[in-house]
């Protein structure tokens, strides 16, 4: 029997000190496959915004998009532990309006988790949500959508000071009441100090070996990019090749002809053969 994985799932897996593999996925038919291949959690990440509209950042990401897509990555994989990606002011405007933009994740998308890019700022967001009854994955990092304040992403933890830092803001998320924590882009060994810390299932996204899970965008396992990829990384097929490719066949055999033959085409029904040659005969007088 399929069973739907759950974040108690995963609290065991990492009791158990086994390891489970997540990916960002953002439609129907991809999440399908992305679940046939084993995958134990499916985030709907507002990478969305960059990999499937080819924004320069995740800012534009809305609510009504991300709700949509993840009520369809859902459709496609009933079974995984789906988390979705809030997007860029969703949270940041109020408990209100944060807790609503939340539950539309639950409600109508069908997601388990909701994920959201934390600092300090967001502790009473964390609690509210919690205390709503949602469960909530605490995103820390680098934060994507600082882009605009930061100016450029670069990795945290890599410095004593940032270490420190992260370790409280860590802390303060569990007592909050998140759920799981995803560290993207943080120095190997000051993810492994929180993955060992903290009581919850801990995702890694370019954070070294050491977290309970690990994170990659499946476009960026599939070699469907073109954006380069950040070191931490991997891409398990050359897809865009293979898909340029597949493609170009298919307009060269449209250019020559040779597509679509009889075997692609439909017949009229063979009982009405006899009928249907006297009709033509007939049109053609
Ligand atoms: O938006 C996203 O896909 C993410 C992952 C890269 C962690 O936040």
């Amino acid at each position: 029997m399929n069973t739907r994985v759950t974040i108690a799932d995963l609290v065991d897996a990492r009791r158990a000190g086994k390891k489970f593999a997540a990916v960002s996925c953002y439609d129907y038919t991809t999440a399908r496959l992305v679940a046939a291949a084993g995958v134990e959690m499916i985030l709907v990440g507002d990478s969305a915004a960059e990999i499937l509209l080819g924004h320069d950042s995740t800012l534009p990401a809305t609510m009504d998009f991300m709700v949509t897509i993840t009520a369809a990555v859902r459709r496609g994989a009933p079974n995984v532990c789906l988390v979705a990606d809030m997007p860029f002011l969703s949270y940041q405007t109020g408990l209100k309006d944060a807790l609503t933009n939340a539950g539309r994740f639950l409600t109508e998308g069908g997601a388990q988790l909701v994920k959201l890019e934390v600092g300090e700022a967001q502790i009473e967001v964390v609690k509210a949500m919690s205390d709503a009854g949602i469960g909530v994955m605490a995103h820390i990092g680098i934060k994507p959508q600082t882009i605009g304040k930061m100016g450029r992403l670069r990795v945290d933890g890599d410095t004593t000071e940032a270490a420190a830092m992260m370790l409280d803001l860590a802390d303060a998320m569990v007592e909050a009441g998140a759920v799981s924590l995803l560290l993207e882009g943080t120095a190997r060994d000051v993810a492994k100090m929180v993955a060992r810390r903290v009581p919850v299932p801990v995702v890694g996204c370019g954070s070294g070996p050491d977290c309970d899970g690990q994170i990659l965008v499946i476009a960026d396992i599939l070699g469907l990019t073109q954006r380069e990829m950040p070191k931490f990384s991997k891409k398990y097929m050359e897809g865009g090749k293979a898909m340029t490719a597949a493609v170009a066949k298919y307009v060269a055999q449209v250019h020559s002809g040779k597509f679509p033959d009889d075997k692609h085409s439909y017949h009229v029904r063979k009982s009405e053969a006899a009928d249907f040659t006297k009709w033509r005969k007939q049109q053609a007088e």
